[in-house]
């Protein structure tokens, strides 16, 4: 590849309670990725407190960009444009990315490029793996979203299915704070469910209408909060790790049946996951054997790639680069921005 198509992305994400800056090079070569998490504040709460997230982000913007191009020991020069997350999120906190991406872009007088945080979740795959094309099936798993999404291109995606109430990580994380453990419950699970039974309690697998994509998990989440009352009105032991470990059976089972029949279905032998979620061990695990067995190809980003970061949205903001995209100064955060959906 001649130097002058080398697309040199900064890339920033701010949608939650992650401010993170990545440096990209043509969509697969992170040569910075700078994370600056603000889990701790947010643990003291039980959650995500959004104003306490946008005040945070303003803080350490600043430096995360600073740190991310002093890593990857590029100057503003060498950039070719400015990427950012605006959507979909929590308002605030994507304003701090979109207001601070335009000033830059606008300073720099450099291409702006709006990207879906869903589509960089997807994209992380692409990190991950050089090699990897569409089309594929990808199972999207975050703290705010469930999907199964048929990649048909770069940015052409086909939603099969949807959560139709809460998703598997906000299942994760309610689930844990009965459990008594801090949030991101998440995580959590994962590692006590290791030290549990997860055949102790039969926690219901809500597959939906015959044929369906869609999700639905909460369900599972009260049953597990009703079968914690009972024990504790009665009186009776339980051990919490069994708990964690069958409710997460319960997620893994479900997540991987409707994943492994819809590449069956469409005749796509490549399965991706991402997102939160796809972090979990025994979901990676599941997930893993069972494309083994129908000869799927298993395609899942690296733990640090499955959680929010600025990395993933260089590599999605190349394809949107590459297509012709474009944002200007009106960009707006858009925070229930739909997959596909452009809003600029
Ligand atoms: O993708 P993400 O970082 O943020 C959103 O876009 O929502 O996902 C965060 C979610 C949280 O619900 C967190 O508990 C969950 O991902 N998560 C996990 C694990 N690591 C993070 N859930 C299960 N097992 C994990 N190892
Ligand atoms: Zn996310």
């Amino acid at each position: 590849m001649e130097e002058k198509e080398k697309i040199v992305i900064l890339a920033i994400e701010s949608s939650c309670d992650e401010t993170s800056a990545a440096v990209v090079v043509n969509g697969r070569e992170v040569l910075s990725n700078v994370i600056s998490s603000q889990i701790k504040i947010h643990k003291l709460f039980g959650g995500v407190v959004p104003e306490i997230a946008s005040r945070k982000h303003i803080e350490n913007i600043d430096g995360v960009v600073e740190k991310a191009l002093n890593e990857a020991g590029v100057g503003f020069k060498d950039l070719t444009a400015v990427a950012v997350t605006y959507g979909p999120g929590l308002v605030g906190a994507l304003l701090v990315g979109v207001s601070y991406a335009k000033s830059l872009a606008f300073g720099l007088d450099l291409p702006l490029i709006p990207v879906h945080h869903i589509e960089g979740h997807i994209a992380a795959n692409y990190i991950q793996y050089p090699n990897l094309e569409p089309p594929f099936i990808c199972l999207v798993v975050s703290g705010g979203h469930t999907n199964l999404v048929k990649i048909n291109s770069y940015n052409d995606f086909d939603i099969l299915g949807h959560t139709r109430d809460d998703a598997a990580g906000e299942a994760y994380d309610k689930v844990a704070r009965s459990l008594n453990l801090p949030y991101p419950g998440g995580p959590k699970i994962d590692l006590i469910s290791k030290e549990g039974n997860p055949e102790s309690v039969r926690f219901p697998r809500v597959m939906l209408e015959e044929g369906s994509y869609d999700f639905s998990f909460s369900g599972l989440k009260s049953a597990v909060l009703n079968h914690l009352n009972k024990c504790r009105m009665q009186g009776s032991e339980y051990k919490a790790a069994d708990i964690a470990a069958s409710f997460q059976q319960a997620v893994v089972e479900v997540l991987t049946e409707k994943s492994i029949r819809a590449c069956c279905e469409y005749g796509i032998m490549k399965l991706a996951a991402c997102g939160g979620v796809s972090a979990n061990s025994a979901l990676r695990a599941s997930l893993k054997s069972a494309c083994s067995e129908k000869g799927i190809e298993f395609f899942v980003p690296r733990p640090v790639l499955c959680t929010d970061n600025g990395a993933m949205i260089g590599s999605a903001a190349y394809y949107e680069y590459r297509a012709g995209c474009r944002g200007d100064m009106s960009l707006n955060a858009v925070p229930s921005l739909k997959l596909g959906e452009r809003r600029y």
